[in-house]
Protein backbone atom coordinates (compact mmCIF):
# COMPACT_ATOMS: atom_id res chain seq x y z
CA UNK A 1 0.00 0.00 0.00
CA UNK A 2 1.16 3.55 -0.55
CA UNK A 3 1.01 5.82 2.21
CA UNK A 4 2.45 8.70 0.05
CA UNK A 5 0.32 9.59 -1.81
CA UNK A 6 -0.72 13.61 -1.81
CA UNK A 7 -4.24 12.47 -0.37
CA UNK A 8 -2.82 10.89 2.69
CA UNK A 9 -3.54 12.50 6.15
CA UNK A 10 -3.21 10.39 9.82
CA UNK A 11 -7.03 11.14 10.18
CA UNK A 12 -8.01 9.63 6.61
CA UNK A 13 -6.31 6.87 7.94
CA UNK A 14 -8.11 6.96 10.96
CA UNK A 15 -11.07 7.04 9.36
CA UNK A 16 -10.14 3.93 7.20
CA UNK A 17 -9.71 2.39 10.24
CA UNK A 18 -13.02 3.15 12.22
CA UNK A 19 -15.39 3.17 9.00
CA UNK A 20 -13.96 0.98 6.72
CA UNK A 21 -12.80 -1.68 9.10
CA UNK A 22 -13.90 -4.40 7.09
CA UNK A 23 -12.42 -2.68 4.01
CA UNK A 24 -9.07 -4.77 4.53
CA UNK A 25 -6.95 -0.90 5.24
CA UNK A 26 -4.65 -1.50 8.14
CA UNK A 27 -3.01 0.72 10.27
CA UNK A 28 0.71 -0.32 10.30
CA UNK A 29 3.64 0.28 13.06
CA UNK A 30 6.97 -1.39 13.17
CA UNK A 31 8.52 -1.27 16.07
CA UNK A 32 12.76 -1.81 16.22
CA UNK A 33 14.89 -2.50 18.44
CA UNK A 34 12.21 -4.37 20.31
CA UNK A 35 13.12 -6.93 23.41
CA UNK A 36 10.20 -9.30 24.60
CA UNK A 37 9.23 -7.26 27.27
CA UNK A 38 8.54 -4.40 24.96
CA UNK A 39 5.72 -6.67 23.34
CA UNK A 40 4.32 -8.10 26.15
CA UNK A 41 3.62 -4.34 27.73
CA UNK A 42 2.69 -3.06 23.91
CA UNK A 43 0.56 -6.19 23.06
CA UNK A 44 -0.62 -5.70 26.56
CA UNK A 45 -1.92 -1.81 26.42
CA UNK A 46 -2.84 -1.90 23.02
CA UNK A 47 -6.00 -3.87 24.15
CA UNK A 48 -7.24 -0.60 26.09
CA UNK A 49 -6.78 1.55 22.40
CA UNK A 50 -8.67 -1.78 20.67
CA UNK A 51 -11.66 0.57 19.77
CA UNK A 52 -9.42 3.42 17.83
CA UNK A 53 -6.98 1.30 17.16
CA UNK A 54 -8.72 -1.85 15.63
CA UNK A 55 -7.21 -1.68 12.64
CA UNK A 56 -3.24 -1.85 13.92
CA UNK A 57 -0.93 -4.46 12.64
CA UNK A 58 2.05 -4.09 15.18
CA UNK A 59 5.35 -5.93 13.53
CA UNK A 60 8.17 -6.10 15.95
CA UNK A 61 11.80 -6.29 15.15
CA UNK A 62 14.60 -7.08 17.93
CA UNK A 63 16.96 -5.22 15.91
CA UNK A 64 17.84 -1.61 15.66
CA UNK A 65 16.40 1.24 13.35
CA UNK A 66 19.27 1.76 10.65
CA UNK A 67 20.29 2.53 6.64
CA UNK A 68 20.61 -1.31 6.41
CA UNK A 69 17.05 -1.70 8.41
CA UNK A 70 14.97 1.09 7.14
CA UNK A 71 13.31 -0.48 4.31
CA UNK A 72 10.98 -2.75 6.75
CA UNK A 73 9.19 0.58 7.47
CA UNK A 74 8.28 0.33 3.85
CA UNK A 75 3.95 0.52 4.19
CA UNK A 76 4.17 1.62 7.70
CA UNK A 77 2.06 4.70 9.28
CA UNK A 78 4.24 4.90 11.98
CA UNK A 79 7.64 3.53 13.42
CA UNK A 80 8.30 2.95 17.16
CA UNK A 81 12.26 3.23 18.00
CA UNK A 82 14.02 3.62 21.77
CA UNK A 83 17.08 5.09 22.43
CA UNK A 84 19.81 3.57 20.37
CA UNK A 85 17.94 4.08 17.19
CA UNK A 86 19.51 6.68 15.66
CA UNK A 87 17.47 8.88 13.29
CA UNK A 88 19.71 11.44 11.50
CA UNK A 89 18.88 13.46 8.43
CA UNK A 90 19.37 10.73 5.88
CA UNK A 91 17.80 7.82 8.09
CA UNK A 92 14.69 10.28 8.08
CA UNK A 93 14.68 10.76 4.44
CA UNK A 94 14.34 7.24 3.92
CA UNK A 95 11.46 6.60 6.43
CA UNK A 96 9.52 9.20 4.48
CA UNK A 97 10.10 7.49 1.30
CA UNK A 98 8.81 4.57 2.27
CA UNK A 99 6.03 6.45 3.87
CA UNK A 100 6.47 6.28 6.89
CA UNK A 101 4.63 9.93 8.87
CA UNK A 102 4.82 9.30 12.99
CA UNK A 103 7.96 8.50 14.58
CA UNK A 104 7.00 7.04 18.71
CA UNK A 105 9.96 7.57 20.78
CA UNK A 106 9.54 4.94 23.43
CA UNK A 107 12.00 7.20 25.39
CA UNK A 108 12.07 10.19 27.35
CA UNK A 109 15.23 11.81 25.53
CA UNK A 110 15.13 12.67 22.25
CA UNK A 111 19.40 13.45 21.25
CA UNK A 112 18.71 10.62 19.07
CA UNK A 113 16.81 12.09 16.39
CA UNK A 114 17.52 15.12 14.28
CA UNK A 115 14.47 16.83 14.90
CA UNK A 116 14.59 19.96 12.84
CA UNK A 117 15.42 17.45 9.76
CA UNK A 118 12.00 15.35 11.30
CA UNK A 119 9.95 18.83 11.26
CA UNK A 120 10.79 19.94 7.60
CA UNK A 121 9.64 16.64 6.49
CA UNK A 122 6.37 17.04 8.32
CA UNK A 123 6.63 13.55 10.94
CA UNK A 124 4.66 13.95 14.13
CA UNK A 125 7.45 12.74 16.67
CA UNK A 126 6.60 12.45 20.15
CA UNK A 127 8.59 11.16 23.21
CA UNK A 128 7.14 9.35 26.32
CA UNK A 129 6.64 10.55 30.00
CA UNK A 130 6.99 8.43 33.08
CA UNK A 131 7.51 7.46 36.23
CA UNK A 132 10.68 9.90 37.03
CA UNK A 133 11.19 7.58 40.56
CA UNK A 134 11.75 4.98 38.04
CA UNK A 135 15.13 6.37 37.00
CA UNK A 136 15.68 8.83 40.45
CA UNK A 137 15.50 5.62 42.70
CA UNK A 138 18.17 3.74 40.50
CA UNK A 139 20.52 6.82 40.81
CA UNK A 140 19.84 6.39 44.45
CA UNK A 141 20.63 3.00 44.28
CA UNK A 142 24.09 3.84 42.45
CA UNK A 143 24.76 6.24 44.84
CA UNK A 144 24.47 3.94 47.61
CA UNK A 145 25.99 0.94 45.46
CA UNK A 146 29.52 2.90 44.98
CA UNK A 147 29.45 4.25 48.11
CA UNK A 148 29.06 1.42 50.41
CA UNK A 149 30.35 -0.79 48.02
CA UNK A 150 27.51 -3.87 48.53
CA UNK A 151 28.19 -4.87 44.86
CA UNK A 152 31.37 -5.99 46.50
CA UNK A 153 30.16 -7.30 49.54
CA UNK A 154 27.64 -9.45 47.59
CA UNK A 155 30.23 -10.99 45.57
CA UNK A 156 32.92 -11.61 49.09
CA UNK A 157 29.96 -12.80 51.18
CA UNK A 158 28.98 -15.72 48.51
CA UNK A 159 32.90 -17.28 48.53
CA UNK A 160 32.68 -17.13 52.55
CA UNK A 161 34.98 -13.88 53.07
CA UNK A 162 33.28 -11.97 55.46
CA UNK A 163 36.16 -9.30 55.62
CA UNK A 164 35.35 -5.83 55.43
CA UNK A 165 38.34 -4.20 54.13
CA UNK A 166 38.02 -2.00 51.40
CA UNK A 167 34.13 -2.05 51.87
CA UNK A 168 34.32 1.49 53.89
CA UNK A 169 31.58 3.77 52.93
CA UNK A 170 30.31 7.13 54.22
CA UNK A 171 27.13 7.98 55.82
CA UNK A 172 25.02 9.76 53.10
CA UNK A 173 23.44 12.34 56.05
CA UNK A 174 24.65 15.98 55.65
CA UNK A 175 26.75 15.83 52.54
CA UNK A 176 26.15 17.65 49.71
CA UNK A 177 24.54 16.55 46.37
CA UNK A 178 24.61 18.67 43.04
CA UNK A 179 21.87 18.04 40.76
CA UNK A 180 22.69 19.20 37.57
CA UNK A 181 18.86 19.75 35.49
CA UNK A 182 16.34 19.92 38.06
CA UNK A 183 13.51 18.78 35.61
CA UNK A 184 10.93 15.52 36.53
CA UNK A 185 13.91 13.13 37.40
CA UNK A 186 16.17 15.87 38.98
CA UNK A 187 13.36 16.83 41.13
CA UNK A 188 11.98 13.20 42.05
CA UNK A 189 16.04 12.51 43.28
CA UNK A 190 16.58 15.51 45.13
CA UNK A 191 12.97 14.66 47.28
CA UNK A 192 15.01 11.33 47.91
CA UNK A 193 18.23 12.85 48.70
CA UNK A 194 15.93 15.51 51.43
CA UNK A 195 14.90 11.57 52.57
CA UNK A 196 18.65 10.68 53.49
CA UNK A 197 19.36 13.86 55.59
CA UNK A 198 21.57 15.53 52.27
CA UNK A 199 21.58 18.86 51.76
CA UNK A 200 20.99 19.32 48.00
CA UNK A 201 21.97 22.31 45.46
CA UNK A 202 20.84 22.22 42.09
CA UNK A 203 22.41 24.03 38.48
CA UNK A 204 19.63 24.79 35.98
CA UNK A 205 20.04 27.62 33.39
CA UNK A 206 16.74 27.67 32.61
CA UNK A 207 14.61 29.07 35.16
CA UNK A 208 14.02 28.23 38.75
CA UNK A 209 11.28 25.20 39.30
CA UNK A 210 9.69 26.70 42.71
CA UNK A 211 8.62 22.74 43.99
CA UNK A 212 12.64 22.30 44.02
CA UNK A 213 12.88 25.32 46.67
CA UNK A 214 11.19 22.64 48.99
CA UNK A 215 14.26 20.38 48.81
CA UNK A 216 17.04 22.83 48.10
CA UNK A 217 18.56 25.75 46.55
CA UNK A 218 19.84 26.69 43.36
CA UNK A 219 23.42 28.17 42.96
CA UNK A 220 24.55 30.02 40.37
CA UNK A 221 26.90 27.97 37.57
CA UNK A 222 27.98 24.38 37.12
CA UNK A 223 31.52 25.86 38.79
CA UNK A 224 30.04 26.39 41.66
CA UNK A 225 28.07 23.23 42.05
CA UNK A 226 30.79 20.80 41.17
CA UNK A 227 33.34 22.91 43.93
CA UNK A 228 30.33 22.25 46.60
CA UNK A 229 29.30 18.58 45.79
CA UNK A 230 30.18 15.40 47.01
CA UNK A 231 27.87 13.40 45.05
CA UNK A 232 27.10 15.37 41.95
CA UNK A 233 24.68 13.71 39.61
CA UNK A 234 23.45 14.64 35.91
CA UNK A 235 19.69 14.98 35.04
CA UNK A 236 19.87 17.46 32.09
CA UNK A 237 18.96 16.15 28.72
CA UNK A 238 21.78 16.08 26.04
CA UNK A 239 22.07 18.88 23.49
CA UNK A 240 24.84 20.00 21.80
CA UNK A 241 25.37 22.73 24.72
CA UNK A 242 25.40 20.23 26.85
CA UNK A 243 27.39 17.43 25.30
CA UNK A 244 31.01 17.20 27.39
CA UNK A 245 29.56 18.98 30.39
CA UNK A 246 31.92 17.15 32.46
CA UNK A 247 35.19 17.84 30.63
CA UNK A 248 38.89 18.42 31.58
CA UNK A 249 37.93 21.69 32.55
CA UNK A 250 34.72 21.35 34.91
CA UNK A 251 36.51 18.47 36.69
CA UNK A 252 39.18 20.67 37.78
CA UNK A 253 36.27 22.13 40.03
CA UNK A 254 35.36 18.69 41.24
CA UNK A 255 36.00 17.31 45.08
CA UNK A 256 38.50 14.57 44.72
CA UNK A 257 36.52 12.70 47.06
CA UNK A 258 33.47 13.27 45.26
CA UNK A 259 31.28 10.73 43.48
CA UNK A 260 29.55 11.34 39.52
CA UNK A 261 26.88 9.95 39.05
CA UNK A 262 25.09 9.81 35.22
CA UNK A 263 22.01 8.28 34.98
CA UNK A 264 21.15 10.99 31.72
CA UNK A 265 23.35 10.36 28.58
CA UNK A 266 25.93 9.23 28.02
CA UNK A 267 27.76 12.07 25.94
CA UNK A 268 27.13 14.26 28.71
CA UNK A 269 31.08 13.23 30.14
CA UNK A 270 34.24 13.13 28.20
CA UNK A 271 35.08 9.96 28.79
CA UNK A 272 38.28 10.04 28.60
CA UNK A 273 38.88 13.21 30.72
CA UNK A 274 36.89 11.23 33.70
CA UNK A 275 39.24 8.08 33.17
CA UNK A 276 42.43 10.54 33.86
CA UNK A 277 40.48 12.45 36.65
CA UNK A 278 39.79 9.21 38.53
CA UNK A 279 43.56 7.31 37.71
CA UNK A 280 44.88 10.83 39.23
CA UNK A 281 42.85 10.26 41.82
CA UNK A 282 41.11 13.96 41.28
CA UNK A 283 37.55 12.29 41.22
CA UNK A 284 36.22 9.81 44.07
CA UNK A 285 34.45 7.29 42.46
CA UNK A 286 31.76 7.63 38.93
CA UNK A 287 28.30 5.76 38.91
CA UNK A 288 27.17 5.13 35.28
CA UNK A 289 23.73 3.70 33.70
CA UNK A 290 24.49 5.26 30.21
CA UNK A 291 27.43 5.34 28.31
CA UNK A 292 29.38 7.46 25.38
CA UNK A 293 29.99 4.76 22.81
CA UNK A 294 26.88 2.69 24.33
CA UNK A 295 25.15 2.61 21.23
CA UNK A 296 26.45 -0.14 19.69
CA UNK A 297 27.52 -2.25 22.82
CA UNK A 298 24.29 -1.92 24.87
CA UNK A 299 21.12 -4.41 25.60
CA UNK A 300 22.92 -6.60 23.92
CA UNK A 301 24.41 -10.12 25.36
CA UNK A 302 28.79 -9.58 24.35
CA UNK A 303 29.71 -11.97 26.84
CA UNK A 304 31.86 -13.65 24.46
CA UNK A 305 33.21 -11.01 22.16
CA UNK A 306 36.35 -8.93 22.64
CA UNK A 307 35.10 -5.25 23.06
CA UNK A 308 37.59 -2.95 21.80
CA UNK A 309 36.49 -0.37 23.42
CA UNK A 310 39.54 0.74 25.59
CA UNK A 311 38.04 3.56 28.04
CA UNK A 312 35.20 1.24 28.31
CA UNK A 313 37.27 -1.55 29.71
CA UNK A 314 39.50 0.93 32.08
CA UNK A 315 36.38 1.77 33.30
CA UNK A 316 34.92 -1.65 33.87
CA UNK A 317 38.16 -3.05 35.79
CA UNK A 318 38.35 0.02 38.20
CA UNK A 319 36.95 -0.14 41.68
CA UNK A 320 35.50 2.81 42.57
CA UNK A 321 33.44 2.34 39.03
CA UNK A 322 29.66 0.76 38.65
CA UNK A 323 28.18 0.45 35.26
CA UNK A 324 24.94 -0.69 34.29
CA UNK A 325 23.40 -1.20 30.58
CA UNK A 326 20.92 1.59 30.44
CA UNK A 327 18.50 0.14 32.40
CA UNK A 328 17.25 3.37 35.35
CA UNK A 329 14.01 3.18 33.44
CA UNK A 330 13.52 -0.44 33.22
CA UNK A 331 10.35 -0.86 36.09
CA UNK A 332 7.10 -2.62 35.57
CA UNK A 333 5.35 0.66 35.95
CA UNK A 334 7.31 2.43 33.33
CA UNK A 335 7.26 -0.11 30.99
CA UNK A 336 3.42 0.22 31.43
CA UNK A 337 3.41 3.88 31.24
CA UNK A 338 5.24 3.66 27.89
CA UNK A 339 3.46 1.38 26.09
CA UNK A 340 0.20 3.57 26.86
CA UNK A 341 2.19 6.40 26.21
CA UNK A 342 3.41 5.59 23.05
CA UNK A 343 -0.53 4.47 21.45
CA UNK A 344 -1.84 7.30 23.31
CA UNK A 345 0.28 9.41 20.94
CA UNK A 346 -0.24 7.43 17.82
CA UNK A 347 -4.38 7.91 18.85
CA UNK A 348 -3.33 11.73 19.15
CA UNK A 349 -1.99 11.44 15.71
CA UNK A 350 -4.08 10.32 14.18
CA UNK A 351 -6.80 12.08 15.29
CA UNK A 352 -5.11 15.54 14.89
CA UNK A 353 -5.83 15.71 18.71
CA UNK A 354 -3.53 18.00 20.96
CA UNK A 355 -0.29 15.44 21.46
CA UNK A 356 0.49 16.71 25.33
CA UNK A 357 4.58 14.98 24.07
CA UNK A 358 4.50 16.20 20.54
CA UNK A 359 8.17 17.45 20.26
CA UNK A 360 7.30 19.12 16.66
CA UNK A 361 5.08 22.03 16.01
CA UNK A 362 1.78 20.71 15.11
CA UNK A 363 1.57 22.92 12.24
CA UNK A 364 4.22 21.55 9.82
CA UNK A 365 2.81 18.02 10.45
CA UNK A 366 0.92 15.98 8.28
CA UNK A 367 -2.27 17.34 10.47
CA UNK A 368 -5.42 16.01 10.68
CA UNK A 369 -7.78 18.59 10.41
CA UNK A 370 -10.94 18.35 13.09
CA UNK A 371 -13.44 17.67 10.37
CA UNK A 372 -11.34 14.27 9.12
CA UNK A 373 -11.03 13.17 12.73
CA UNK A 374 -14.48 13.89 13.89
CA UNK A 375 -14.22 14.61 16.91
CA UNK A 376 -11.22 15.59 18.65
CA UNK A 377 -9.79 18.59 20.81
CA UNK A 378 -8.00 21.72 19.08
CA UNK A 379 -4.38 21.05 18.39
CA UNK A 380 -1.78 23.12 19.84
CA UNK A 381 1.57 22.72 21.22
CA UNK A 382 2.98 20.24 22.65
CA UNK A 383 4.59 19.52 25.50
CA UNK A 384 6.58 22.13 24.84
CA UNK A 385 10.14 20.41 23.96
CA UNK A 386 10.90 21.59 20.47
N1 LIG B 1 18.84 6.18 32.19
C1 LIG B 1 17.56 6.14 31.87
O1 LIG B 1 16.96 5.07 31.84
C2 LIG B 1 16.82 7.41 31.55
C3 LIG B 1 15.42 7.38 31.58
C4 LIG B 1 14.71 8.56 31.33
C5 LIG B 1 15.40 9.73 31.02
N2 LIG B 1 16.75 9.71 30.97
C6 LIG B 1 17.48 10.96 30.67
O2 LIG B 1 17.21 11.87 31.70
C7 LIG B 1 17.11 13.18 31.14
C8 LIG B 1 16.28 14.05 32.05
O3 LIG B 1 14.94 13.58 32.05
P1 LIG B 1 13.77 14.49 32.65
O4 LIG B 1 12.51 13.75 32.39
O5 LIG B 1 14.08 14.91 34.03
O6 LIG B 1 13.87 15.75 31.66
P2 LIG B 1 13.26 17.19 31.86
O7 LIG B 1 13.13 17.77 30.51
O8 LIG B 1 12.05 17.13 32.75
O9 LIG B 1 14.40 17.98 32.67
C9 LIG B 1 15.63 18.32 32.15
C10 LIG B 1 16.12 19.56 32.88
O10 LIG B 1 17.47 19.82 32.48
C11 LIG B 1 17.60 21.23 32.40
N3 LIG B 1 18.76 21.60 31.61
C12 LIG B 1 18.88 21.76 30.27
N4 LIG B 1 20.13 22.14 29.96
C13 LIG B 1 20.82 22.22 31.11
C14 LIG B 1 22.16 22.56 31.44
N5 LIG B 1 23.04 22.95 30.49
N6 LIG B 1 22.55 22.49 32.73
C15 LIG B 1 21.67 22.14 33.70
N7 LIG B 1 20.38 21.85 33.46
C16 LIG B 1 19.96 21.87 32.17
C17 LIG B 1 16.28 21.69 31.81
O11 LIG B 1 16.06 23.09 32.05
C18 LIG B 1 15.30 20.81 32.56
O12 LIG B 1 14.86 21.43 33.76
C19 LIG B 1 16.48 12.94 29.76
O13 LIG B 1 16.88 13.97 28.86
C20 LIG B 1 17.05 11.61 29.36
O14 LIG B 1 18.20 11.83 28.57
C21 LIG B 1 17.47 8.60 31.22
Amino acid sequence: MDHSGPNHTPAAALGRTRSHAGSGHTLRLAVFSAKPYDRQFLNSARQSHDTTLSNLKITYHNFALSQSTVSLARGCEAVCVFVNDHLDASLLQSLHDYGVRAILLRCAGYDNIDLAAAEGLGFFVANCAYSPESVAEFALALIQTLNRKTHRAYLRVREGNFNLDGLLGRTLCGKTAGIVGIGRIGLALSRILVGFGCRVIAYDPYGENPSFLNYGAYVGSLDSLLSQSDIVSLHCPLTPQTRHIINDHTLQRVKPTAMLVNTSRGGLIDTHAVVSALKDHRLGGLALDVYEGEESLFYVDHSGDIIEDDELARLRVLPNVLLCGHQAWFTEESLEQISECTLGNLEDYLTGRNCKFSLVHREKTVAATPQDAGQVAASGAGNGMH
